[in-house]
């Protein structure tokens, strides 16, 4: 399988609503596939199909029994607050604190083309929010507070004089 770059901030797909899957079939298994190998080599905690530059309504995402899908994903319900720093592989270095809902009710179907709702909470439930945003066309910085940005794991530059 041909290894996918992660479409970068900036490009149109990341900007986009994604459209939604008509069909469960063997084109979405491979999609899946393809995204759960990208999320790995990448360490991200969730990916979705814009950013390898799918434009369909399609997420990946870690959890302790392994990786799961999510297709046509809908917030059937959110409560509660947090606000916790976050970063997206759509943009790499930054980073930003976000306000999510603590709790998040969704509904979708999984990589077994089965009708589920989950019930997430902390840091999924932040996953499930971010990942969906994708979907929509919204990133993370159109949602964090602009005080809060920052760039880190640049690579230090030795500066020091000999
Ligand atoms: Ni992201």
């Amino acid at each position: 399988m041909a290894e996918r770059e992660i479409v970068k901030y900036g490009e149109n797909v990341l900007k986009q609503r994604a459209e939604e899957v008509e069909r469960f079939d063997d084109s979405v298994r491979a999609l899946i596939e393809e995204m759960y190998q990208v999320m790995e080599e990448n360490h991200g905690l969730g990916l979705a199909a814009p950013q390898i530059g799918v434009p369909k309504r399609v997420f990946v995402y870690d959890s302790e029994d392994g990786p799961h899908a999510l297709i046509n994903p809908r917030l059937i319900k959110g409560s509660g607050e947090q606000i916790s720093v976050e970063g997206c592989l759509s943009i790499p270095g930054l980073q930003g604190e976000v306000k999510r809902y603590e709790t998040v009710t969704v509904e979708g179907l999984n990589e077994n083309g089965k009708k589920v709702r989950i019930r997430a909470q902390g840091l999924l439930a932040r996953v499930f929010q971010h990942e969906m945003d994708h979907l929509d066309g919204t990133l993370f910085v159109d949602k964090a507070d602009p005080d809060t940005l920052q760039l880190v794991g640049q690579e230090e530059v030795d500066v020091s004089e000999e």
